[in-house]
């Protein structure tokens, strides 16, 4: 009988029933990573810089509370196969760090990769993953991105598991980032494993790059929700390579398909027009609505684009976007935009005079004639976003 009972749960354990992630990113993750700015430049002086700006600027309070050291920060291993810590950038360890972020009242997280080595060229956690998630976790890690990188064409559901459970077995609980770059459809598999899952390969800091990323994601709307979203890539916003309304643009569209918010920038040495992108409220709200839902496009026409995403308690916000090169002047119907609830077989059925708009950029209620019909002229590259309160 006994032996029987036994068989039973190893059967259970072998179908992966005790194995879980963390109950957590039930919005989407939003704070730094150091990539996209530092690279492999990264150091210890910079990351406690991006912590202190990270609360000075404000960007704390808009909510704001990830900063992640990505690739570089490893060297080795010891004889006990232990990870060790690149001492020239990063003199007093990580859990030096980790306390140093943890006091300013964020979280903190790093990065490895499935392969033997990172992207970067080093030492990465294939064969070591339990070891190295015990390592995390005395560390206090908040937060694992989890690259893809000189996989030795492991499969990537059970080397992502692997991972999902020594993060669990090490009981800190983490934010679990999966970075194989939608290479095998992670919105198919990850959802159970992983709180996001990058979509795309990297995002480079100019219009084109990050607006085919845009285009990517219509096709995944339906496989975000609470705890799992998709990741069109970290931000890029204050980098210098797109003007100030391609990156209101861009900010925009991620906070549409509910992305992860990491900036990746300099925050200490960000213009205004920087910050005040980042931290908008409006719009940071659109993206941490707690309904979940991913913007989907319900319209386009030679570059112009209407997306529609639901909010709570039936509301919506809507973004026009203008992806062409030229100027589109536009005649807006805001009773079609009421009834359009971003699912083709469901209409609304509250009217216009049901709602409050609110014009997010401007801030002021949206201009519109009696009749709820408005002229627009959005510049190249541009958008106007509106949200759609029930009164
Ligand atoms: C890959 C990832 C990037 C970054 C680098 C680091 O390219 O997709 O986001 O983490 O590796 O080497």
């Amino acid at each position: 009988m006994k032996k029987r009972v036994l068989i039973f749960f190893c059967v259970l354990l072998s179908m992966g029933a005790f194995a879980q992630k963390f109950d957590l990113a039930k919005t989407p993750p939003m704070g730094w990573n150091s990539w996209n700015k530092f690279g492999c430049e990264v150091n210890e002086k910079v990351v406690m810089k991006m912590a202190d700006a990270m609360v000075n600027s404000g960007m704390q309070a808009s909510g704001y509370e990830y900063i992640v050291i990505d690739d570089c920060w490893q060297i080795s291993r010891d004889k006990n196969g232990e990870i060790v810590v690149d001492k020239t950038s990063f003199p007093h360890g990580i859990k030096y760090l980790s306390d140093y972020i943890h006091s300013k009242g964020l979280k903190f997280g790093i990065y490895t990769c499935v392969g033997r080595k990172t992207c970067a060229g080093r030492p990465a956690s294939r064969g070591y993953e339990y070891q190295d998630a015990r390592t995390y976790a005395s560390w206090n890690v908040d937060y694992l991105k989890d690259d893809f990188c000189n996989n030795g064409d492991q499969n990537s559901v059970s080397a992502y598991s692997l991972m999902r459970d020594a993060l669990y077995k090490a009981g800190h609980p983490v934010v679990f980032s999966i970075c194989e770059w939608g290479s095998t459809k992670p919105w198919t598999w990850a959802k159970d494993l992983g709180h996001l899952w990058r979509t795309t390969y990297d995002i480079r800091d100019n219009w084109d790059s990050m607006i085919s990323i845009v285009e990517l994601e219509k096709k995944l709307s339906k496989y975000a929700g609470p705890g799992h979203w998709n990741d069109p890539d970290m931000l890029e916003v204050g980098n210098g390579g797109m003007t100030t309304e391609e990156y209101k643009t861009h900010f925009s569209m991620w906070c549409m398909l509910a992305a992860p918010l990491m900036a990746g920038n300099d925050l200490e040495n960000m213009s205004k027009e920087t910050k005040d992108i980042l931290t908008n409220a409006n719009l940071i709200a659109v993206d941490q609505d707690t309904l979940g839902k991913q913007a989907v496009c319900v319209r386009e026409i030679a570059g112009y684009e209407i997306w529609i995403k639901p909010l709570v308690k039936k509301g919506k916000a809507v973004c026009l976007l203008n992806k062409s090169d030229e100027t589109k002047i536009v005649q807006v119907d805001f009773n079609y935009l009421v009834k359009e609830t971003g699912d083709y077989w469901k209409k609304d059925k509250y009217e216009l005079k049901d709602y409050h708009v609110t014009d997010l950029w401007k801030n002021t209620e949206a201009e519109m004639d009696r009749k709820g019909l408005f002229t627009v002229t959005i510049p190249a590259h541009s958008v106007k976003v509106y949200s759609f309160v029930r009164k």
